[in-house]
């Protein structure tokens, strides 16, 4: 650490991404992208863009996106919206408007990494409550208190969606800030996108990252109430969302037919590749998200399965901490690729 660095920052790594190999040649099931392309009208609104669009700056406010969104979302209007560069830029704009260095903010245990580094950068101290047996809620997570929750919904790296009903009673307990982190919601069965009319606490975030194919254009949204909405608004970059994401994220939301059909395919393939999974003798949690948490207990162990995935191109998740060193996280390609997967580890397991 160099002397000119801020003090807190000496204890904190960053975060590790999951690998995006440069050269082609990889099948990748590591970082839960979609296997599948946005939709059609996405590259039309790219295409449609002059040089006029890219000589000025963009709308500030991403006016048209938001009031899609608020559309789509069900929620009374776009100033109960905010877009972020990527829902990673929001989780991070969150700290910022509602956490104060110092504070306890909670969260479950195994969740999305990111927050835990998020929580050092911003210098405030993170709680983690585990997970029951079977990766749902615990009871004691109820008597936590804090100025922040992130609860994601379905979990990363589980797949599991927790009741909603337990979602709402949580929120109704916690006085602080709730964000409930809706970044797989589309691939399963429902949402708490009602939340935030019922509860002034409550914050719903999603991405274009997984459900529109869109990881490349970094687009991610929170819908909460206006007074809330107008702290993020405070605090974000003038410009933070440029032309060709708003065009993108806005051609892909008014596309909902399109999206549906697409998670639907990830659906049905996540359902065969989970039944394929435990008659190999993994362990696998019903998932809502388009990836699986793979739980082997065998010989070789998870972490030597996911290397010599990787020796046959084929990339997956491994997370080396508690509770997951026994297990991959396994996004959802296409069928070939599970089969190409399921090939491989016919072939390492000697089942
Ligand atoms: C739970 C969760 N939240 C947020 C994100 C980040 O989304 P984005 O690509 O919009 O930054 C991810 C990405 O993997 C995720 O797993």
């Amino acid at each position: 650490m160099n002397k000119y660095t801020r003090k807190h920052l000496e204890q904190v790594e960053g975060y590790t991404p999951g690998e995006q190999p440069t050269e082609s040649g990889f099948i990748k099931l590591n970082t839960n992208e979609n296997p599948y392309p946005p939709s059609p009208r996405v590259l039309h609104a790219l295409q449609s863009l002059n040089t006029t669009d890219l000589r000025k700056y963009p709308d500030p406010l991403s006016t048209a996106l938001r009031r899609a969104c608020a559309r789509r979302y069900n929620v009374p209007g776009e100033d109960w919206i905010v877009v972020g560069n990527g829902m990673d830029e929001i989780l991070a704009m969150a700290l910022r408007a509602f956490v104060d260095p110092g504070d306890k903010v909670v969260t479950v245990y195994p969740t999305y990494t990111l927050y835990e580094v998020l929580c050092r950068l911003h210098d405030c101290t993170l709680h983690y409550v585990a997970l029951d047996a079977n990766f749902q809620m615990p009871p004691d997570l109820y008597a936590e208190q804090g100025r922040l929750c992130f609860l994601t919904r379905p979990n990363a790296p589980t797949g599991v969606a927790y009741p909603r009903e337990e979602v709402r009673r949580f929120c109704a307990t916690f006085k602080g800030i709730v964000l409930i982190d809706e970044a797989y919601v589309d691939f399963g069965d429902d949402t708490c996108m009602d939340f935030p009319e019922q509860f002034d606490n409550v914050i719903v975030t999603r991405t274009f990252s997984k459900s529109y194919g869109l990881a490349g254009l970094r687009i991610g949204t929170a819908a909460a109430r206006p007074e809330l909405i107008r702290e993020f608004v405070k605090i974000k970059d003038s410009y933070n969302l440029n032309t060709f994401s708003q065009a993108a994220g806005l051609a892909a939301i008014e596309d909902e037919d399109y999206m549906r059909q697409r998670a639907g395919q990830v659906r049905a393939t996540r359902a065969r590749l989970r039944d394929t999974l435990l008659d190999m003798g993994f362990d696998v949690p019903e998932s809502s998200s388009n990836f699986l948490l793979a739980q082997w207990a065998g010989n070789p162990d998870a972490e030597t399965i996911f290397r010599s995935l990787r020796d046959r191109s084929i990339l997956v998740r491994y997370f080396k901490q508690p509770r997951l060193e026994n297990a991959l996280r396994i996004s959802i390609g296409t069928d070939e690729e599970c089969e190409a997967l399921v090939a491989s580890l016919k072939n390492i397991l000697a089942v």
